[in-house]
């Protein structure tokens, strides 16, 4: 609401504006009617002279058109200063209708997704075709298009999983967010020495070829220091995004120098929780989706 001087600050501009619009066209019509009978403005170059015709009538009735438009506006619609209006229309019921129109949109496409159990939800099309373009535009820049992820960021094609594969603990992937905390093993595993033998051993455990000895250095170190998070045979654990090291699937890598890094430095990869950007019934449509991704091998 505006203070009484703005208000008729706002009322005054806004209707002399409008009586100045037509006193123009009135002064202007009234100059090309001159008494004198002259037709001509009095300025001359070289002989030619220029005429002082009047406008066209259709296009002086346009601007008075314009001008009984305005008042009719002013009239339904806010624009006076304070008043509101006949119609009484403000920007917020305009809002307001639209969101109960698109809401009943949505209702219209999402709710026979609400009953759906995920078996029910990952066999319909259009569910699929809906979780695709839901993947593209919120999950495709750090998983990929294609969901194959890239180093840090998991693939979700495969069957391997950090958190578990089953369409809740997707679900709760996507809604609460994931963060892995590998915590930095350099100082307690004393230095580069330490972590070549737990790298030969993480690499002996994918199956890589090592030095058997290193390896074997390695494995008590493993013992002591990782299996409360990587399991005995370092298979991993669901519960902590603890990765299996056994499968030779990597998140950061499998390289000697990768693994060192990440032993002697630990790592920290980050999943969004997506529960305040994404409504409840598009995460189960998505949660299906990348469910259906590894099911069938990200085809
Ligand atoms: C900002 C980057 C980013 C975005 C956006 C993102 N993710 Fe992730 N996501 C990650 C990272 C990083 C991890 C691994 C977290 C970790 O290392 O513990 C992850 C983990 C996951 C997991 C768990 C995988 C497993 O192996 O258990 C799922 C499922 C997942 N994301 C699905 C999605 C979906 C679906 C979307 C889109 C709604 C999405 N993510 C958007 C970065 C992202
Ligand atoms: C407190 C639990 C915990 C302990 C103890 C732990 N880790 Fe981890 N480790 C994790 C988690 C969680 C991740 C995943 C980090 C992420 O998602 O960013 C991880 C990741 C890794 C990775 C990366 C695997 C990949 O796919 O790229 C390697 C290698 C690894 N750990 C080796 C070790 C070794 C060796 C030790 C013992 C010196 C160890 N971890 C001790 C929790 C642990």
């Amino acid at each position: 609401m505006l203070n009484s001087f703005w208000n008729w600050f706002v009322i005054i501009l806004t209707l002399v504006n409008i009586l100045a619009c037509w006193w123009l066209l009135y002064w202007t019509k009234g100059i090309s009617n001159r008494e004198d009978g002259k037709t001509t403005t009095g300025h001359e170059w070289d002989g030619l002279t220029e005429l002082n015709n009047p406008l066209p009538r259709w296009w002086l009735h346009l601007f008075n058109i314009s001008i009984v438009l305005a008042l009719v506006y002013l009239i339904l619609y806010p624009g006076l200063g304070n008043m509101t209006g006949v119609l009484g229309w403000t920007q917020l019921k305009q809002y307001d209708a639209e969101l109960v129109a698109a809401n009943a949109t949505e209702q219209a496409v999402f709710g026979r997704f609400g009953d759906m159990d995920p078996q029910a939800l990952m066999a319909d099309s259009e569910a699929g075709e809906i979780g695709r373009r839901l993947f593209a535009n919120n999950c495709a820049m750090c998983h990929g298009s294609d969901a194959r992820g890239a180093p840090g960021f998991p693939n979700l094609t495969d069957d391997d999983w950090l958190y578990g594969g089953s369409f809740d603990q997707i679900l709760t992937s996507i809604s609460n967010g994931r963060v892995g905390a590998m915590p930095a093993w350099g100082a307690a595993l004393g230095g580069d020495d330490g972590v070549n033998e737990v790298v030969a051993y993480v690499q002996q455990l994918s199956g890589q070829n090592v030095d058997s000895e290193l390896a074997m250095a390695g494995k008590a170190r493993f013992n002591m220091f990782c299996i409360a998070c990587h399991g005995v045979d370092g298979t991993g654990n669901q519960a902590l995004g603890a990765p299996n090291l056994s499968n030779g699937i990597w998140l950061y890598g499998g390289s000697a120098s990768t693994l060192a890094e990440t032993i002697s430095k630990g790592r920290s990869g980050k999943m969004p929780a997506h529960k305040s950007l994404i409504n409840e019934q598009r995460r189960r449509v998505l949660a299906a989706y990348v469910k259906g991704l590894s099911d069938t091998g990200g085809q």
